[in-house]
């Protein structure tokens, strides 16, 4: 059987990631000195979700943050598709370890359009996790930074995103700040 082409296999193109500019007046936070995406720590790649990432411990990594059920490869596919349907929407960007071939971490900038704010795009940040055994490495940092730089170039007024108290500090350090309006939800299922 013919090679799926790259493109077709990656849910955007690294090369956002690699050409963001980390520049002073942008970042809220210093990096480590030579950890940028493309350079993310010896034994790491930074990248945005494959469609063979189920096979690397994908669901595994975000069982770690909450409730995913059983996802089977045929639904994580169906998905990815789905969501490649939609392009420009998602950049859920992960961290492997190559040497281990295993997802160490990952966090996604979801992009909407509005007919708001003069046209504009709004960002938000969810599903953002470091495996337990990687913690305390800067990779959250590198996610949160990187995300939000991409979410100035793709032109968003703004970046919102849902936290529980303990990681209020660990969002500051990026420029989130809480905001007076109060966030409501009805759950359908957990
Ligand atoms: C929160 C989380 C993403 C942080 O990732 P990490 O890779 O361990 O954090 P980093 O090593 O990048 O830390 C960057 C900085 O934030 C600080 N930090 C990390 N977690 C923090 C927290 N919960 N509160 C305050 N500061 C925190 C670190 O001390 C470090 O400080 P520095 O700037 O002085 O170096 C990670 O601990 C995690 O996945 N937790 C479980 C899942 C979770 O809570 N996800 C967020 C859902 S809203």
């Amino acid at each position: 059987m013919a090679e799926e082409p790259v493109s077709s296999l990656s849910l955007f193109s690294d090369d956002l990631l690699y050409n963001l500019e980390f520049s002073d007046d942008v970042c809220t936070c210093k990096l480590p000195d030579g950890m940028s995406p493309k350079t993310p720590g010896e034994g790491l790649c930074m990248r945005a979700l494959q469609f063979t990432d189920f096979s690397k411990g994908y669901s595994q990594l975000l069982a770690q943050l909450t409730r995913v059920g059983d996802l089977t490869q045929d639904k994580f596919e169906e998905q990815f598709r789905g969501i490649q349907a939609s392009p420009n929407t998602h950049y859920i960007t992960v961290i492997e370890d190559t040497t281990r071939g295993e997802l160490v971490a990952s966090a996604s900038l979801i992009v909407e359009r509005k007919f708001t704010h003069l046209a504009a795009m709004r960002g938000r940040i969810e599903d953002v996790i470091v495996a337990d055994s990687c913690r305390g490495r800067q990779l959250g940092k590198l996610l949160l930074e990187t995300l939000s730089l991409l979410a100035i170039k793709l032109e968003c007024y703004k970046i919102s995103l849902e936290c529980v108290e303990n990681n209020v500090p660990f969002y500051a350090k990026f420029g989130f700040k809480q905001e007076d309006s109060l966030f409501m939800v009805r759950r359908i299922f957990d």
